[in-house]
């Protein structure tokens, strides 16, 4: 049981409008004079590559672009960008993009500094010591990845997505400007969106660090609920709630960028502590056999997971009726909890997350099978507040089929 807990985060963030002109100091400051950068062809075409470039060249860095980042990335991504960084020889990487091209850049960070394959480091504490410097720019408001310990990639072999867990992926600066999520399409906004949600959600009804069911002398990067966690979920959840919707249907309105791109960034420093539970848990066999986007999967489990907690969590949920703008004076407890329920699935349903897991093209012969690969994912099913079995787990799919 531990009694004590720490909190890990990126070395720095830069957070504001325009963060991204401060790359060429950052830079500098790292002593990098070869940097690697981890994108995709869609933000190349976006100008966003462009805007991270300038600044770096200005100063006379010398720059190497891996464009071939995907959603989701699979393992056989992460090899073409590990052997282009090893002809390349860098001494920093740059992950700018989605979540996919962040965790892509972690990855290939880890693999050019301690050699091996990226399977080499999948699970927690694999990685031996420190990895060349890593600095990440979001291009979406939903992952937390540019501050998180996570790298999640996905092993199409056995349609599962794989969690890389080490302190030594965090990276070294975090520069997070919502000017760089403006070209974001509505489904990307509300899919990453609802990711940041669910990663609130999760961390601030976890299970409590004193209640962390772990054995002494093991270690967790993950370590259940804390107040100052807590702060940064709860101050997260009602960003979203007041942000989410007006991003997705007007991507031009600055305002509403920029309380996402706080919130992404405040729910990726609580959930990488705290942890994810059982909602991620059911995605990764969802999205590895559905290749559905890790957010809309999270977003159409969330309700059917916070229905499984919520006897358990209900003061909590009441917190979050209330931040999610719900009215409950003069209810009681349970009906005041279901209220959260109630406002993350109408905001699920204005944003256009799919509602059931047949609309994603799941078979129901399949349930089983899913609930039985989450149940496996330990070290994210033990931070749930109340303790699943596989039965629960399949109960939860059938809820959500
Ligand atoms: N490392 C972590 O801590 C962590 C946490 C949660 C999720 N993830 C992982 O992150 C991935 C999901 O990332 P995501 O939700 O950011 O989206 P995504 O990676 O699925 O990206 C979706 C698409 O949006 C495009 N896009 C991104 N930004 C854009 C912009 N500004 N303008 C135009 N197009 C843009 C990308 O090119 C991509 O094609 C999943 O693989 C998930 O498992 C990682
Ligand atoms: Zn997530």
């Amino acid at each position: 049981m531990p009694e004590t807990w720490t909190f890990h985060s990126a070395g720095q963030i830069i957070l504001g409008r325009n963060a991204v002109l401060r790359l060429g100091e950052v830079a500098e400051q790292l002593n990098i004079k070869r940097l690697f950068i981890v994108t995709d062809s869609i933000l190349v075409q976006a100008g966003l590559v462009d805007r991270v470039r300038t600044p770096l060249t200005e100063r006379g860095m010398v720059l190497e672009v891996f464009d071939g980042g995907e959603a989701e990335p699979s393992l056989r991504a992460a090899e073409a960008c590990i052997s282009q960084g090893r002809r390349f020889q860098p001494d920093a990487v740059l992950g700018l993009g989605s979540g996919s091209n962040m965790d892509l850049a972690k990855i290939t960070a880890t693999v050019l500094t301690h050699g091996g394959h990226p399977r080499d480091y999948v699970g927690e504490f694999k990685i031996p010591g420190p990895i060349l410097p890593l600095v990440c720019v979001p291009t979406t408001a939903g992952t937390g990845s540019e501050v998180s310990a996570a790298s999640v990639l996905t092993d199409m072999d056995n349609e599962i997505k794989v969690g890389v867990l080490s302190n030594y992926l965090r990276p070294r600066v975090a520069v997070v400007d919502p000017l760089m999520t403006v070209s974001c399409p509505p489904k990307v906004t509300a899919d990453s969106g609802i990711d940041a949600l669910t990663h609130a959600i999760e961390a601030f009804t976890a299970v409590d660090n004193v209640d962390f069911p772990i054995s002494a002398g093991t270690r967790s990067v993950y370590q259940g609920r804390q107040p100052l966690a807590d702060a940064l979920a709860t101050k997260a959840i009602s960003l979203i709630g007041g942000n989410l919707r007006q991003a997705v249907r007007h991507g031009e309105d600055l305002e509403a960028r920029a309380g996402m791109a706080l919130a992404a960034t405040l729910a990726g420093l609580a959930f990488s502590n705290v942890g994810v539970a059982a909602v991620h848990a059911l995605e990764y066999p969802v999205g590895g056999a559905t290749h559905c986007s890790h957010g809309g999967g999270n977003g159409l489990l969330l309700p059917f997971v916070m229905r499984f907690n919520l006897p358990v969590r209900k003061a909590e949920f009441v917190t979050i009726a209330r931040l999610l703008g719900q009215d409950v004076t003069g209810l009681d407890e349970q009906a005041a909890a279901e209220r959260a329920i109630q406002a993350v699935e109408r905001l699920r349903t204005d944003i256009g997350i799919p509602l059931r897991l047949r609309d994603l093209g799941v078979r129901q012969d399949q349930l089983r099978s899913f609930a039985e690969k989450a149940f496996a994912i330990k070290r994210i099913l033990r931070v749930n507040p109340r303790p699943v079995t596989v039965a629960d787990l399949e109960g939860i799919l059938r809820a959500a089929f």
